[in-house]
């Protein structure tokens, strides 16, 4: 009998160093992609797909992750005072169950697999989703509902993944596939950042997944892999062979936002979805296209 997915995790205890100076006093994932900050939509998306309990695994200096998803009493009582409906629904909206969000911290910056082990006692003995907020995808059905539909289908684990071309392996978990219908692959073996020559494929993991708890036993032997950090990616292979092990070619566009064009690329591509916007920035961009 499958459990069914109502917890996800989200580390945030990253530097943000690539964002720096902007990251100095803030949290990257408080940076904004239009006016919502990456944290927001990665939590809405995990909504979206049914799950009902939080989890930030943050460090120092990310209290304002914390803060965001609390109830800002002052700031809707000065917004009821001046009838500013809209922005109250705004605020709504985001309002989050009581106590279904917590945070850990991650003391130390030793990885990947050691953030999530951090979440263990949230994650008990139940699946869980992963949401990595630097990876923002855009897509008619949020990429976290795909994965749950397709955990429904199959159990076991399940990420999504895409193809990349063959020089950029070494930045990403990259599969070793088994059985490919064209949409679901069977994940035979795991390697995290391997050189183009040594990548079994170019099919690489992007920062949403589904695991099963069995992973964080197997993260808890703090063995060091690529980097010398204790990468999620080697205890997720630990677990090949023993439950389901999928891989979801996702439908939608994918945006590293931990990167600046990234980022840069998704302000655009989300501004030209909204439909009081999408004019306007059509104008701009035409405007600079010119520019030498
Ligand atoms: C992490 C994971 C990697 C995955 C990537 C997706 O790497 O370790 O397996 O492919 O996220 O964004 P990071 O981006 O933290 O280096």
């Amino acid at each position: 009998m499958k459990k069914p997915l109502r917890k996800a995790v989200f580390p945030v205890a990253g530097l943000g160093t690539r964002f720096l100076p902007a990251t100095k006093a803030m949290a990257k994932e408080m940076l904004p992609v239009v006016d919502k900050p990456l944290i927001q939509y990665a939590v809405e998306e995990a909504r979206a797909a049914g799950i009902e309990q939080f989890c930030l695994i943050t460090g120092r200096g990310k209290i304002a992750l914390v803060d965001h998803f609390d109830v800002a009493f002052e700031l809707e009582a000065t917004l009821r005072g001046r009838n500013k409906e809209a922005e109250l629904r705004l605020l709504a909206d985001m309002k989050m169950q009581p106590g279904s969000i917590v945070s850990v911290r991650q003391q130390e910056p030793l990885g990947l697999g050691h953030a999530i082990w951090c979440a263990r006692a949230f994650i008990g003995d139940d699946p869980f989703a992963i949401l990595l907020p630097d990876d923002l995808v855009l897509s008619d059905t949020p990429c976290m509902k795909q994965l749950a539909e397709a955990y429904a289908e199959t159990g076991g684990c399940v990420v999504a993944v895409t193809e990349v071309p063959r020089d950029q392996t070494n930045k990403y978990g990259i599969l070793d596939i088994g059985t490919d219908d064209g949409r679901l692959v069977e994940v035979k073996g795991l390697v995290e950042k391997p050189k183009p020559a040594d990548a079994p494929s170019n099919l690489s993991i992007i920062g949403r997944y589904v695991l099963m708890p069995e992973v964080i036993g197997f993260l808890a032997t703090m063995e060091r892999g690529a980097g010398n950090e204790i990468q999620l990616t080697d205890g997720m292979a630990k677990m090949i062979g023993h439950v389901p092990f999928h891989g979801l070619r996702y439908e939608g566009t994918r945006f590293d936002c931990g990167d600046k064009l990234g980022f840069l690329e998704a302000q655009i591509a989300y501004a030209l979805k909204r439909p009081e916007l999408v004019s306007a920035v059509r104008a701009f961009l035409k405007k600079y296209e010119t520019v030498t």
